[in-house]
This record gives C-alpha cells, structure tokens and sequence, in this order.
C-alpha cells in the first residue's frame, strides 16, 4: 500500500516512520512525505533514514513539495498539517491572552484563531484528494481536529476519519490504575475532540469505574487523576478528557498559564526551530537531535495543567510518544485488512448523540472495518455533557462558517460563544487582533 503523509517535514512524522517499521505485515511499501518546506523535508528524511538502517525491509520514502503529485496513487492519506507553523501557534495563543482569556493551540479563543486559518487549507487538500485520490481513506491528524474533520467530511463523506490520543491514553491510564489490562477492556467514550469522557471501563462484564473514582490512592496514580482530583471526579462520575482541566479548572488553568514564562507556542517555537536548524547542518546527527527533542517535547507536555494541580511529572508510560501512530496505524489495518477494531475516532454523529445533527463530527468508539468507521450506540449524555458538546459544536460551526464564507459576524460568534471567552468585546479585539 502506498501512503502518502501531508506535513511530511513535520516533527512527529519519524514515529509513524517507526510504527510502519515495526508493523509485521509490512502494509505500507512505500510512504510519499509531503510539505510546502523542502528544508524540514530534508531533516526529516535524514531521521528517518537513520531510523531504517539495519532493518531488512526498510519502507520507501519518496519526498513530494508538490500536493497533486503526493496524493496521485495513495491508498491512505494522513493529514498532519500546521497552517502558519509554529509562529501562527504563537500568536493564536498570544493575543488571546494578552486580552486576559486563555489562548491554546485547540481550547478557547486561540483554538477558533488556528481553526479560521487552517479550515480553508483542508478543504482545499479534501477537494484535491477528492479529485485525484477518490477510493483513498484520508486520516486527519490536523488540529483543531474536530472541525477540521468536520470541513473535511463536507467533500469526503465518510472516507475521511479524524484521530486523537488523549482518549485512548486516558482509557489504558485508567484500565492499569484500576488493575486491568488495557487491552483486554471495554468502555464509553463520547464527546467533542478534546472534550469528552470515559464514562465506563468494564471488565470481564464489570464496570470498573465507580470503583476507580471512589479510590483516591488509585486516581493519584495517573495523569487525569492528577489533573482533576479525587474529590471532583467522584462528584462528576466520569473521567475526563485532558483537555477538559480547562474549562473545569478554567480560574486555575488561566492563572497558571499566565503566569508561565512563555508559553507552549513560544517554547515549541524555539525548540523546533532550532531542531531543525541544528539537525540541518549535521543531518548525520539528526536521529540523536530529533530523539531528544521529542523526549524534551513529552515531558513539557501541558506543564502549566499539571504546575495548576499541584505540580507533577509526567510518568514514563506517557513519554515514549507512540499514541498517535498507533492509533493510526490500528486504524489503516482495520480499514485494507478489514480486521474489525474498535478504536475512538473522530466521525459523523449519525444518531450516536440525538441531539446533534447526523453529520456533526463526533469524538466516540466506533467499529473499524473494511467499509469504514461506524460509532457505537452510547448510553444516553447527561446533561452537563450534553449541554458542553451543544456549545462547542456551536463555537465550531461558526468556526466553520467564518472561514469558508469568510463572515465576520460568524467569526465573532465563533469567538463569542466559546465558554472560555467571558465577552463579545474581548472577543471582537481578539478578531481584530488577528486581522493585524
Ligand atoms: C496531544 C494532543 C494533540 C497535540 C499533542 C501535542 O497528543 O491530543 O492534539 O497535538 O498532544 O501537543 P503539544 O503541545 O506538544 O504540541
Ligand atoms: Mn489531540
């Protein structure tokens, strides 16, 4: 099979790289990296060719600074862009903060900044893999992923499947902590991507969870635990994506990452940057640069989260990076060896939540196979979730609407409407701001 991989330059291509490597059945034969920058393609070429020496069947790496020509001949296309870099990352979480709300590459403010400009670069990418790749399965890796799918299915339909991390490494952090095997459970995902919760985790036919969430010492033992804390998770009854630290601790969030030195944007700014400018002048050093990097890059990981609920370290299990690609990878084999699965992807609602419309972009388990992703039935949302998933489907739509039609009132709306943006006047200097 032939992949090709859009933001082939990026950071984290060279552990997708790794995962095709270890993969047994050897699915992919030849992987095309594409990018709008030809130095970065070339860093990245180096760490992986490094990454391949002494394996038998190392895969083929082809570099494309050409979009028709990367996506002609794909089976699968994963689209790991960043519109703007890392600088956009900046400022997208610079001017909302500088107006007193938070500013974070997906949650508040900055999130609907980096979605106006990236919506309008993955419709065109779906448009052209429409054209040129039509029988391809599109994995979107892009943030903000939510919607970024969601333009994305507007022109693939089902064929393109968004994908996420954080919750099925919340669902192995809870299943070790609550003594299971991770992969021997079962559960309920649902929400928005970066907004969601487990709601159950059985065993053998057992809900592990309640029993989780009235043990401290077991919740104190990983990272979700960490964030929220025993006594808001009993109350809430379900474990939270991540993510969700911002808008439930949003006075501690804010206050933490203000008081930060720089932020996430400015530090990976100036750590990618000199990645890559380093591992360009010594490409035969590159794989040790890169493999630092991304050490450095995982333990900093939501520094400011973790300094605003109590101060900890990121345990080792969370380090070793590896999330994204295998779900990625789970996925591909799912999909060309229909080999059922079930995986927490990013897809169209259909009628998994009532409430929202059929082709909303939904972050819950669903069942893989050779004809695609199917959510699951999920138990009913309660109320709070409901309403949560209502409010930011409604931040992405507007979102969505700004960015296609180019609306101002949208954009505003957009901003507005965000739970984590406490006035339509902040939120209009935020859109002026932006425009500068
Ligand atoms: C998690 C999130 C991703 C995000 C990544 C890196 O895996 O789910 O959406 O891209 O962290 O975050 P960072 O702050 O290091 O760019
Ligand atoms: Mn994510």
């Amino acid at each position: 099979m032939r992949l090709t991989i859009l933001g082939g330059g990026g950071f984290r291509v060279p552990l997708v790289h790794r995962a095709l490597l270890d993969d047994p059945a050897r699915a992919v034969t030849e992987v095309t990296l594409y990018d709008t920058d030809a130095d970065r393609l070339r860093v990245i070429a180096a760490v992986l060719e490094r990454q391949a020496a002494g394996r038998e069947r190392p895969v083929r790496v082809r570099l494309a600074t050409d979009l028709d020509d990367a996506l002609r001949g794909a089976d699968f296309v994963f689209s790991a862009i960043r519109v703007g870099g890392t600088a956009g990352r900046v400022a997208d979480e610079r001017i909302p903060l500088s107006e007193g709300v938070l500013g974070q590459e997906t949650v508040g403010a900055g999130g609907v900044l980096y979605g106006l400009r990236t919506i309008p670069v993955a419709l065109h990418i779906a448009e052209r893999a429409a054209a040129l790749a039509p029988d391809a399965w599109v994995i979107n890796f892009t943030n903000p992923a939510g919607m970024v799918t969601e333009v994305m299915a507007e022109v693939l339909g089902e064929r393109v499947i968004g994908i996420c991390d954080s919750p099925v490494g919340l669902v192995r952090r809870a299943a070790r902590a609550a003594g299971a095997d991770p992969d021997a459970v079962s559960y309920d995902y649902v929400g928005l991507n970066h907004l969601g919760w487990l709601r159950s985790l059985s065993y053998e036919g057992r809900d592990l969870l309640p029993g989780l969430l009235a043990d401290p010492e077991a919740l104190g033992s990983f990272e979700e635990g960490r964030l929220f804390g025993a006594e808001w998770l009993h109350a809430l009854g379900a474990l939270p994506n991540e993510y969700l630290h911002y808008y439930y601790f949003r006075r501690e969030t804010l206050a933490s990452v203000r008081a930060a030195d720089e932020t996430r944007g400015v530090f990976l700014d100036r750590q990618q940057g000199g990645f890559f400018e380093a591992a360009g002048r010594r490409p035969e050093d590159a794989y040790a640069l890169w493999e630092r990097t991304r050490l450095e890059r995982e333990e900093t990981y939501m520094a400011e989260s973790r300094e605003a609920s109590g101060g900890w370290q990121r345990d080792t299990c969370d380090l070793e990076g590896g999330g994204y690609d295998r779900v990625a990878l789970a996925l591909m084999h799912a999909i060309a060896g229909d080999r059922r699965a079930r995986l927490i992807l990013n897809v169209r609602n259909g009628t998994t939540v009532p409430a929202l419309a059929p082709e909303a972009i939904i972050e819950t388990v669903c069942e893989v196979g050779a004809d695609g992703a199917r959510p699951l039935p999920c138990a009913p949302l309660r109320n709070d979730q409901l309403g949560l998933m209502l409010q930011l489907k409604a931040v992405e739509r507007a979102t969505v609407e700004a960015a296609v039609f180019k609306e101002r009132d949208a954009a505003l709306r957009a901003l507005a409407l965000h739970p984590l943006v406490d006035s339509p006047a902040v939120a209009a200097r935020i859109l002026e701001r932006a425009a500068d």
